[in-house]
């Protein structure tokens, strides 16, 4: 199995176990939805599902609202700081990069699809320009300069600083 297979299924057991351990569940359901979940976590999505998700607005993974963890430490992951860089990959639309870019800090993502990413500016009445990225390609880079967000959009695997 390849690093980047092995990352995805790590990744995705970390979400699960978080998600199955986020709502007020009784003992036995929340054995269960684990144990569903586990099972998936056998299952590496192609790029393709996940832009077909989105264009057929199958996106239940998206949160409208900013994490509660993170709203929860934000003090604690600042420790202070001003003007943190705060890294997004795979970051589909999520609101919590308009929350910390409207707190100052600045937000680069990486997403592979497209959509998800204008759907982002626009639902958060964004404006953006759009450029290649010459050093990916394929890649384009989605940026508002004003709140210091810029948008990757290609494969993570693919994404380097
Ligand atoms: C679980 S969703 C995260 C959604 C996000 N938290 C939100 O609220 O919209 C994972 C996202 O990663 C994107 N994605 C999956 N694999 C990717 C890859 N290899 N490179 C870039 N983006 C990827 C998917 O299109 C999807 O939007």
């Amino acid at each position: 199995m390849c690093g980047s297979n092995v990352f995805s299924r790590v990744l995705w057991l970390f979400l699960c176990r978080a998600i199955a351990s986020c709502s007020p569940l009784t003992a036995d359901r929340q054995a269960n939805i684990t144990s569903m979940l586990e099972q998936q976590a056998d299952r590496v999505m192609a790029l393709g599902e996940w832009e077909e998700r989105w264009q057929q607005n199958k996106i239940g993974f998206h949160q409208p609202e900013v994490h509660k963890m993170l709203k929860k430490n934000i003090d604690k992951v600042l420790n202070g700081r001003t003007g943190v860089r705060f890294f997004f990959p795979l970051c589909g639309k999520a609101v919590d990069m308009k929350w910390l870019a409207d707190m100052g800090h600045s937000v680069v993502g990486v997403e592979i699809s497209e959509k998800a990413i204008r759907q982002f500016f626009e639902e958060n009445n964004m404006t953006y320009s759009e450029e290649p990225v010459p050093a990916i390609p394929g890649a384009k880079v989605y940026k508002n300069s004003e709140k210091n967000i810029s948008l990757y959009q290609c494969n993570l695997y693919n994404f380097s600083k």
